[in-house]
């Protein structure tokens, strides 16, 4: 462990990884951590070309950064990555493909492993295969710790800390806007949109696999939060639909991990996704539904692959947006939780009376895409690194709600620019 790099960030030539170095340094000054840091990928021009231009844009010299060099498609690569490291940041995706074989090296190797998949399909495998492992090797494995799902699990853990109760369920609701309408081109990189392609494509299988994961049953709390289908949301005055991946599942993940681990109250939660007008609800529900079924066929899925601009009237494009339409995207994800305002002996016990108290609070920010997420992703690893004696267990496959909730996590989310607040409380 003595010689490894404390941080390497695999997949650095990519759209995410490439903007997670300026987190990483700037948390590292910001705290005056003494933590060291490398990238990895698979061609070593590429990476040094790529941090050659990073650097001139930031006015930053890279060239004494380490480099590894390893590839997906071979194990050994990856385990002489995975054993020079004390922990990876993966943002080499979709995880569908490449996510199970960098998560194996670091098991044999003894080595942490934070991601951004929103893939539940992936995720969930993850933590039925090795969590057993990583915790007997006393290493964390934590996935979806970008825009999929810290907003929304951080945010949980801070409704839950603010309640002053006992918080029985919440609904989220998140909705974007772009400050510039005059800013055009693409809003995300092809690597979400091939993540998302490959997920719709599993979807049917995640089903079964989350039989074989939740092998205790979740008591049944009261009343019971039934999910409304299209509804115009009070809390955000928009039209909405409910958004059953990636945030509802690894919140369910996190609810469930919380009975098992602490004997915790499990909180119902429902997760909406609010819209400008009835027009672009319509539209959404569409392509929605389009896009689903063209990913089922190898044959439609190619041609989606192939074709991701055309197919996603360019909102996704491989040159990614451009930095200014990323600084001009702002994010909302209102969370309003409802319980009882006395915090009961038992949190498991029903009380008698209806809820009688109700919370609103609200994570923002800007740039979701790539400042939210690689800003979450650098303090993912680094809280592993720095806090772990805050996190459960010895080691493990968890959720971030679950792995970051004791942690400083949302206090150095608040220092990067993701703002937490409550905006009613009664
Ligand atoms: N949930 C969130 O909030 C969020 C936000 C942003 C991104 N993401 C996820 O992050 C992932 C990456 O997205 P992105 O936009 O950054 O994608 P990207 O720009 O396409 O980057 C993919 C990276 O994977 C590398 N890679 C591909 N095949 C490889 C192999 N065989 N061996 C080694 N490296 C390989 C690529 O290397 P080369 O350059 O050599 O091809 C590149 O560095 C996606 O799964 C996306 O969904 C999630």
């Amino acid at each position: 462990m003595a010689n490894r790099l404390d941080i390497v960030i695999f997949g650095v030539t990519g759209f995410t990884g490439l903007r997670t170095i300026p987190y990483i340094t700037n948390i590292i000054k910001q705290h005056n951590l003494s933590l060291t840091w490398g990238v990895a990928g698979r061609s070593e021009t590429k990476i040094k070309r790529m941090l050659k231009e990073l650097g001139q844009r930031n006015g930053v010299n890279y060239d004494n950064i380490p480099i590894i060099i390893a590839d997906v498609n071979d194990e050994n690569s990856l385990i002489k990555m995975t054993s020079q490291a004390r922990i990876i940041i993966n943002a080499c995706g979709p995880y569908i493909l490449y996510g199970e074989q960098v998560v194996k090296a670091c098991i044999e190797t003894g080595t942490h492993h934070v991601d951004v998949s929103g893939e539940s399909i992936f995720i969930e495998k993850m933590q039925l295969l090795y969590h057993e492992e990583a915790k007997a090797k006393g290493i964390y494995i934590v996935s979806a710790c970008g825009m999929d799902s810290i907003p929304a699990e951080m945010g949980i853990v801070y409704l839950k800390n603010n309640f002053e109760g006992t918080l029985n369920s919440v609904e989220t609701y998140m909705y974007s806007s772009i400050t510039d309408l005059h800013l055009g081109g693409p809003a995300v990189n092809t690597g979400t949109y091939n993540s998302i392609i490959y997920m719709l494509s599993n979807f049917f299988k995640t089903h079964s696999q989350r039989k074989l994961l939740f092998k205790t049953k979740l008591p049944s709390m009261q009343p019971k939060l039934n999910m409304k289908i299209i509804h115009k949301s009070d809390v955000i005055n928009r039209w909405c639909l409910p958004l059953p991946e990636p945030d509802l599942a690894v919140i369910k993940r996190s609810q469930h991990l919380n009975y098992d681990l602490y004997n915790e109250r499990p909180i119902q939660v429902n997760c909406y996704s609010g819209f400008g007008s009835v027009f672009f609800m319509i539209l959404a529900m569409i392509y929605g539904f389009w896009l689903a079924m063209f990913s089922q066929f190898s044959f439609t899925r190619n041609l989606l692959l192939k074709y991701p601009r055309f197919f996603s009237y360019g909102i996704f494009s491989p040159e990614g947006p451009s930095e200014e339409r990323q600084e001009a995207t702002i994010f909302n994800l209102k969370l309003h939780g409802k319980g009882w305002s006395e915090k009961l002996k038992d949190p498991l016990l029903q009380p008698d009376s209806p809820p009688n108290k109700e919370i609103i609070a609200k994570v923002s920010g800007k740039n979701p895409g790539y400042g939210l997420t690689c800003a979450a992703f650098a303090l993912s690893a680094i809280m592993i690194l720095t806090e772990a004696d805050k996190m459960p267990e010895k080691g493990g496959v968890y959720p971030p709600g679950i792995a970051f909730a004791k942690t400083s996590i949302i206090e150095k989310l608040q220092e990067n620019g993701v703002k937490f607040e409550l905006l009613s409380k009664n």
